[in-house]
């Protein structure tokens, strides 16, 4: 494909200078990490996903999940559910207590307790409802872009992305990101940029971003080249490595300069100081986010892999932080660091987070059998936004 250039992204009235999202995740996109991200590159950065049912009955958790950092300029917030009136409700409540610049709808969610109940990335099936939820979400927000984030459908035989992509831009959404696949792929394999591409024909009115296997800037580039999307949306990618968006507004420097350069961007490549002092900041601004240096140091312990991946620390060193108590109890840890360890090259590269293998989507019965809701599937589903988080 001739790589055509790539522009700021336009969400409505939003413009965002470099193509560049970083992906919901939730347990943690919150504030801290998004705050952290956005030190080194630009783009928008979308919070975890929030149940439109827990943001209406104001649980302490979803007003935490909802706050914004004065510094975050876009305050970007994923809802996710499966009611109409609920995510009407939801929408209206962000817009009426002006929260949220930018709303996305999570339709991705492949968790077999989320998809069981018809939730998740088993929703588009229904078109009926995918389109009275996103149609609500849209009517609620006013000027407020709402774009919707999916998973190419259910499995092989039953996709949903080009009818969902569809339904979604008639409902007068933003733009619309695909995850490149199925509920049943999990995150196993590659993902499927043949269908981004595909995904991007079809909708030529609105943008498309591509999402999924971004590890590197290259791979952004690559993105965009071989699909031609809009934008692209990085998860995994960054765990551990807030620094990417830095190699990402680089890479989209120059290609919105010149989309045919093959100049090779400089990706930053940290000494093993370096990653410690991002992993104590992150820590820092995991405290103010909960309000308390206890939780943020067991929350902290999750990303310790990450950012160590490669790096010659030793198991002592990680089974020590994997159990960090304090900020005090870290530095401890630090002490016998060699701060001028240099970036080891490939080892702290390539694929990190879940990776899980494909298995077959849970469904509630009979779901296939219609593309409509039929019957008690709507009693079935309102369980599915119950103890629900990720994608
Ligand atoms: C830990 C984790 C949590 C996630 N939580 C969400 C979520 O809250 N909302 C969502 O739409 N997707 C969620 N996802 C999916 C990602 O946004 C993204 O679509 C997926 O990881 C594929 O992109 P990647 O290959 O760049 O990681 C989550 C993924 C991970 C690894």
């Amino acid at each position: 494909m001739q790589p055509a250039a790539v522009k700021p992204l336009r969400f409505g009235k939003l413009e965002i200078g470099t193509p560049v999202v970083l992906a919901p995740m939730a347990g943690i996109t919150n504030t801290a990490f998004r705050r952290l991200c956005r030190e080194f590159g630009g783009g928008l950065y979308v919070s975890e996903m929030i149940t439109s049912r827990a943001l209406v009955e104001r649980t302490d958790e979803s007003m935490r999940l909802i706050g914004h950092h004065p510094s975050e300029t876009i305050r970007s917030i994923q809802l996710y559910g499966v009611d109409p009136v609920t995510i009407g409700n939801a929408v209206s409540m962000l817009v009426a207590e002006d929260r949220a610049d930018h709303i996305d709808l999570n339709f991705g969610c492949p968790v077999p307790k989320v998809t069981r109940k018809g939730g998740g990335a088993a929703l588009p099936w229904k078109q009926d409802l995918f389109s009275a939820i996103v149609q609500s979400a849209v009517k609620h927000a006013g000027d407020i872009p709402v774009t919707v984030k999916m998973r190419k459908g259910i499995d092989g035989d039953h996709l949903t992305y080009l009818d969902a992509g569809r339904a979604a831009r008639d409902a007068g959404i933003a733009a619309v990101s695909l995850h490149g696949r199925t509920a049943s792929d999990y995150y196993s394999g590659e993902a499927d940029w043949d269908a981004i591409a595909k995904l991007r024909e079809a909708l030529p009115d609105i943008p498309v971003l591509g999402n999924g296997d971004i590890w590197s800037a290259a791979d952004a580039i690559r993105m965009v080249r071989e699909t031609g999307v809009d934008g692209v949306v990085v998860g995994r990618g960054c765990l551990g490595r807030p620094w990417l968006f830095a190699d990402l507004q680089a890479a989209f420097d120059e290609f919105q300069r010149d989309p045919n350069s093959d100049a090779a961007i400089n990706p930053v490549q940290p000494t093993l100081g370096q990653v410690a002092t991002a992993f104590r900041q992150h820590a820092v601004l995991l405290t103010e986010f909960f309000e308390s240096e206890e939780r943020a140091c067991r929350d902290i312990r999750k990303h310790v892999a990450w950012y160590f991946k490669g790096y010659p620390v030793g198991g002592d060193f990680r089974a020590a932080l994997a159990q960090v108590r304090s900020l005090a109890h870290m530095d401890e840890i630090f002490q016998d660091l060699d701060w001028d360890a240099p970036y080891p090259g490939d080892a702290a590269e390539g694929p990190r987070g879940r990776l899980g293998g494909a298995k077959s989507c849970s469904l509630p019965e009979r779901w296939l059998d219609s593309r409509d809701l039929v019957g008690d599937q709507r009693a079935t589903l309102l369980e599915a936004e119950l103890n629900v988080s990720g994608g």
